[in-house]
């Protein structure tokens, strides 16, 4: 007996100091601790209730980021409806704020105050040391976490008088928003969304390099889906949106739920005992599909002589047409198909029906202009008669866009690119993860991501799989002015889904640079089409 009680002692002293986890009641919700709040919001006052720092695993490797904040509308707590949604059909939104595959903190109210304009690209930031050769662009800095905007038309004054925004904590008495690219989480409640913004670790963490941040987030589902009867929201009804890095994870939430793959990752945090799976995924320009990234960069902007970083030299075009002599018999061994179900295949030149295909989503672009009413006779890569769009000059859009990479532009030779850093692991901070940029590489002993890994973090590998549950409602959306990937990798991720029998919106966005959440409006347009 004495034996016994020695060895749980020593058991219990063992379990609670390797337990990291913070006092928080479990995974149970209706334990988790609350504001109720009414603030001034553009002049008309606005009353939700507001949860902040839910951890949402129980045995958290991380205090910072593995948390989540909940914005729920009062009405849903008074039995009252809001936008045609009850607390029991009400959509729950999954806004992330992921970008340059870095950590993201929990969107909170304190942000709604520091915002000044719409979503920007994250930009994919270095690993943290300086930039490498080659014209690359100059790393170093953390990579911009999606925070604060800047690139859109400044907005009002936000929050109150004295407000101090560094506080994350703060609650605000007002904020004046800018209508057109308003904070979302604020704006998708006055839609009558329940709004849950899970923070995330990643690769500037130690712990937090692929594949934490998507299990962050699929963790961050299973919470909800888990607490679904306890809190206002439709669990069932959980759409995902997230920008570039952000938009790939959002992506592979759509396509991998409930996958075996993921859940070792997921037990050992200790995620609710729930599934994955989400209704809905918004993707902004993804920066997804890794391991092809490079060959159909190469296909699309090998033709330039300059990037945004300075010149293409001949070593680098050398390498430029080696990767896009790839991309041919990539697009051929998916076999996709067209809306009109014609085979879309390349020839060994980069011509064939898949560029036409491109070229589609390109005239549709301009066409919505036109119908509008926009003149487009300044776009010279755009045949226009009659207020129709027709012929598509790709060698013209390609030098209106532009080359903003150098190649290689995602598994760089000297290691120096966001994703090299997104996979790594704990104990090497950047890694190949194909094995054309790993036989060429420039770093002396660099090493080659593990495949199963980067077969994880491609959300067209899961599409279909009969073990995964896909999201059976897309929105991929693409700006004609970013080159941060090429518009083929969103639009072979959206060809794909169509031809896999999923609702899919593929969306080349007019003059949009990289970046996301600027056609809010529209995006809350298509929840409530597909929710309602
Ligand atoms: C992001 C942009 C990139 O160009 C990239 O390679 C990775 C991430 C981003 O904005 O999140």
């Amino acid at each position: 007996m004495k034996a016994i009680t020695f060895f749980a002692m020593i058991l219990a002293l063992a379990t609670s100091s390797a337990c990291k986890a913070p006092a928080q009641a479990g995974l149970d919700f209706s334990q988790a601790t609350y504001k109720d709040v009414t603030l001034n919001y553009n002049g008309t006052p606005m009353s939700f209730r507001y949860y902040q720092d839910i951890y949402y695993v129980a045995s958290p490797v991380d205090s910072v980021y593995q948390k989540m904040n909940l914005y729920i509308p009062a009405e849903y707590f008074s039995g009252a409806s809001l936008n045609g949604y009850t607390a029991d059909t009400a959509p729950i939104f999954l806004y992330h704020k992921i970008a340059g595959y870095t950590p993201a903190k929990a969107s909170t109210l304190a942000e709604a105050v520091r915002k000044k304009g719409p979503r920007p690209g994250g930009g994919p930031g270095g690993p943290g040391g300086p930039g490498g050769p080659g014209g690359r662009a100059p790393m170093g800095g953390p990579g911009n976490a999606g925070g604060p905007g800047n690139a859109g038309a400044p907005s009002g004054p936000m929050g109150g008088p004295g407000s101090d925004s560094s506080d994350e904590s703060l609650i605000p008495s007002e904020i004046n928003d800018n209508p057109d690219h308003p904070f979302m989480p604020l704006a998708a409640m006055l839609r009558g969304y329940v709004v849950a913004a899970p923070g995330a670790r990643g690769r500037l963490n130690d712990n937090g390099r692929a594949p934490a941040a998507l299990i962050d987030l699929k963790a961050a589902v299973r919470y909800l889906k888990f607490n679904d009867k306890a809190m206002p929201g439709d669990a069932s009804k959980i759409i995902s949106d997230g920008t570039s890095a952000g938009g790939a994870l959002s992506a592979l939430l759509g396509a991998t739920g409930n996958h075996p793959d993921y859940a070792p990752y997921l037990e050992a945090l200790g995620a609710a005992p729930s599934t994955d799976d989400i209704f809905a995924t918004q993707s902004y320009c993804p920066i997804t599909n890794l391991e092809h990234a490079d060959a159909a960069y190469e296909w699309t902007y090998g033709s330039l002589a300059k990037s945004q970083h300075g010149e293409i030299t001949p070593e680098m075009k050398q390498i430029s047409d080696e990767l896009k002599a790839q991309f041919a018999p990539y697009v051929n061994s998916l076999s996709f198909k067209s809306l009109r179900d014609e085979n879309l295949y390349l020839e060994a030149d980069g011509t064939g029906s898949f560029l036409g295909w491109v070229c589609h989503f390109l005239r549709e672009a301009a066409q919505e202009q036109l119908d509008r009413g926009v003149d487009l006779s300044a776009y010279d890569w755009v045949e226009v008669k009659d207020g129709k769009a027709g012929e598509i000059y790709f060698d013209k859009y390609v030098n209106f866009a532009g080359r903003k990479k150098v190649p290689v532009a995602f598994d760089a030779l000297d290691l120096s690119a966001a994703e090299n850093n997104e996979f790594g692991t704990e104990s090497i901070e950047k890694q190949h993860f194909t094995a054309f940029s790993f036989e060429h590489s420039q770093v002396e002993g660099s090493t080659l991501a593990d495949p199963k890994l980067v077969h994880m973090m491609n959300p067209m590998n899961y599409i279909p799989d009969d073990r995964a549950v896909t999201s059976p409602h897309w929105r991929i959306c693409h700006g004609t002015k970013d080159s941060d990937t090429s518009p083929a990798i969103p639009i072979l991720l959206g060809t794909c889904l169509l031809n896999n029998g999923f609702d899919t919106i593929i969306r080349l966005t007019w003059d949009q640079p990289h970046g996301g959440d600027y056609d809010t409006n529209e995006q809350f347009d298509w929840i409530d089409s597909i929710c309602k």
